[in-house]
């Protein structure tokens, strides 16, 4: 039976742990030069609905790298734009290509894709989650710190996409969480409910300097996302106080890196100053999202 990713809660500890595994080996040969043409004469389909620098090029290089293709196709250009329904686009898909990529808006839509498609379907951003980015990110903590389990990590910012992926993380790794969030900027309450059954460790703590206190990775992301613009402006108001700043960082265990999916918006969400210091990873984030990504091709895809 094919399967997807489009949740990190669908997914086994053991599964996702191969996948850290496969990504460390790909990159290790990926830098030593040595061919890995696990894809060989593969295709992968991009449908994007929103914007991307990182996922769109990561995809379409790890495909070429894996000796497959990828085809990007973005709302405007095809019939999904123009109201093509989704499971008609799944079915067709999977009568040219080996595998779909989308990025859009509802977590329903991927799903409905996944359900209409006969091959495997890869989220690649929803409003609800964007689970690519938190396995790279956790596959950039294990390269920086060795373990990922027994540390504190810290959420401060908006209670959106990546917020509810990482109590996700949560919940299957088993590591501490501490959000801090504006009040009504809460992360997704059925995704901490669930989370909290499946015996997470996600507090949140209304100070961002005390959900800082100590911890070993802070994370956090834009304050108004992909198709939230118009919010903007309130959402500046709302997040006075919930920037990672070198205030943040001193309160954090000493040895703490700094995480951020990118686009950054300096000045807002983290200044410049933090995102350029010596604990930010966030370019090394970025580049995981290669690896990570092409052991998830791999393992869906053959
Ligand atoms: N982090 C991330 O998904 O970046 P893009 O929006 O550039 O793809
Ligand atoms: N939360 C952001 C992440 C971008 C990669 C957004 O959805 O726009």
């Amino acid at each position: 039976m094919k399967k997807d990713f489009l949740c990190l809660t669908d997914w086994s500890l053991e599964d996702l742990e191969k996948l850290f595994a496969l990504a460390a080996d790909l990159k290790a040969k990926r830098k030593r030069g040595e061919e890995h043409h696990l894809l060989k004469g593969k295709t992968l389909g991009m449908l994007f609905e929103k914007s991307s620098t990182r996922t769109r090029v990561s995809f379409e290089v790890g495909m070429y790298q894996l000796g497959g293709h990828a085809l990007f196709l973005s709302s405007g250009t095809t019939q999904m734009g123009r109201g093509e329904p989704i499971k008609d686009t799944g079915r067709v898909m999977s009568r040219y290509v080996d595998g779909i990529m989308i990025r859009t808006f509802s977590q329903e839509g991927v799903e409905e894709l996944a359900k209409w498609s006969d091959i495997p379907i890869i989220n690649g951003l929803t409003d609800m989650y964007h689970p690519c980015q938190v396995m790279a990110d956790l596959l950039t903590v294990i390269e920086h710190k060795k373990n990922y389990r027994d540390l504190t990590y810290c959420w401060i910012g908006d209670g959106n996409n990546m917020a509810n992926s990482w109590i996700n993380a949560a919940a299957i790794f088993g590591f501490e969480l501490r959000i801090a969030t504006p009040e009504g900027y809460e992360p997704h309450p059925q995704v901490v409910a669930r989370a909290r059954k499946l015996g997470a460790r996600v507090t949140y703590v209304n100070d961002p300097m005390e959900a800082a206190r100590g911890a070993d990775v802070l994370n956090t992301d834009v304050w108004a996302s992909m198709g939230q613009e118009e919010e903007q402006a309130k959402r500046t108001a709302a997040f006075a106080g919930f920037q990672i700043n070198a205030d943040i960082i001193a309160a954090a265990d000493p040895a703490c890196i700094l995480m951020h999916c990118l686009p950054a918006h300096r000045g807002e969400e983290i200044t410049d100053e933090a995102i350029e210091s010596s604990h930010s990873v966030v370019f090394d984030e970025a580049e995981n999202r290669l690896h990570i990504q092409k052991a998830i091709m791999a393992t869906l895809m053959t």
